[in-house]
């Protein structure tokens, strides 16, 4: 066996909300021999295989009786190429933000609105990371995959990954059966920039910038992400903790009747989709403490960790926000976040 495996090892560092959690054991994979190591040795011990990539959209409450795996599947290169599009092809295992880097070095245009998103490109399918007008189906042309069962190796189309908002089958109903080894990109040779985002506009409006560029582009992103959101570094988070509920537009009207000033986002002609962040916040949460949890005072979307909390705490301050979001809105939260 080459890969090295440790027991009851601290998860702390390999999760942005730094919840000190234990896995039963813990090891990391650089390749698919090593993840075909770390699936065998799990049959062995008859336990589950947890795959983590940045950590950076997990809340653990428990220690992991499993086998944790840190997916450092490594490489990100060109691999075909037409009068439209760079097809580039990465491992599941590179730095979200740094492939974003690279991208824009290499003038390869379509993810410079994901800059600054947490964690690896192997989650990035896995729930379709968006922010600023872009999601991840905008640019995604497949994912590799491992099956944990079967060890076959799959390609999913776009088509096949069912992405939806925050969603794809990675996290329904193939849940815990793959491992995401590569995602494959169909980044765009010119830019089609997405701008609309009204605070993109007033920040690149601050910045001078005359000639847009998928450089520009990601700077604003960068100063607008770094302004609002906590650096998990600093202070632990797991970026938006809930997802912005879709409602239909009765319940919309509904809505303003309770309060006229709730914003919205068309979805379809059907629904629309409102900030939950405004609702958590009208109920009085941003910037309030309890013990060492916490809702961030800049977007109550996020909640965070001061220092020692335990993730069964963040988990009951959540319901706390669903509970009182729903009692004052009649609008039931759901998490963004995934509990283990
Ligand atoms: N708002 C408040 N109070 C708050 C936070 C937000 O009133 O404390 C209201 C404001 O009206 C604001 C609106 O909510 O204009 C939207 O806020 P923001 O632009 O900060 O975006 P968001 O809807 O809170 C979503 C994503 C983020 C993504 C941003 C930017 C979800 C769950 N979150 O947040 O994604 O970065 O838009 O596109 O969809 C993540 O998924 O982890 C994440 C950070």
């Amino acid at each position: 066996m080459s890969i090295e495996i440790s027991e009851n090892y601290s998860l702390r560092p390999y999760n942005t909300f730094g919840i000190d959690v234990q896995a039963r054991f813990f090891t990391r994979a650089y390749s698919h021999s090593d993840l075909n190591e770390a699936i065998a040795f799990a049959k062995s011990k008859n336990l589950e295989i947890l795959v983590l990539g940045g950590g950076s959209n997990v809340l653990f409450t428990q220690d992991q009786n499993k086998v944790v795996v840190l997916n450092r599947l490594m490489g990100k290169q060109v691999e075909q190429e037409n009068e439209n599009n760079y097809f580039v092809g990465v491992g599941a295992g590179e730095n979200w933000h740094e492939f974003v880097q690279t991208a824009i070095h290499n003038n390869w245009a379509g993810i410079e609105n994901l800059s600054l998103i947490p964690g690896c490109v192997g989650a990035g399918p896995m729930q379709n990371i968006g922010a600023y007008g872009v999601e991840l189906s905008d640019v995604l042309h497949s994912v590799e995959a491992l099956n944990i069962h079967t060890n076959e190796n799959h390609v999913f189309s776009l088509n096949e990954c069912e992405l939806g908002y925050r969603e794809s089958i990675f996290k329904r109903k193939e849940k815990g059966n793959w491992i995401i080894t590569k995602v494959n990109f169909e980044l765009l040779k010119r830019p089609r920039f997405k701008v609309e985002y009204g605070a993109i506009q007033n920040e690149l409006e601050k910045m001078n910038v005359d000639i847009l560029s998928i450089e520009a582009v990601s700077q604003a992103v960068c100063q607008i992400r770094s302004s609002k959101l906590p650096d998990p570094k600093v202070l632990g988070n797991a970026g938006s903790f809930f997802k912005n509920p879709t409602i239909t537009i009765a319940q919309y009207d509904q809505l303003k009747q309770i309060d006229e000033h709730v914003p919205f986002y068309p979805v379809s002609d059907l629904e629309v989709k409102v900030p939950a962040g405004y609702l958590i916040e009208k109920c009085g949460w941003k910037g309030k403490q309890i013990g060492s949890c916490g809702v961030h005072h800049l977007q109550a979307l996020v909640l965070v960790n001061h220092g020692n909390a335990k993730g069964i705490e963040l988990k009951n301050l959540s319901e706390e926000i669903i509970q009182s979001v729903h009692e004052k809105y009649a609008i039931k939260l759901e998490r963004e976040v995934n509990l283990y």
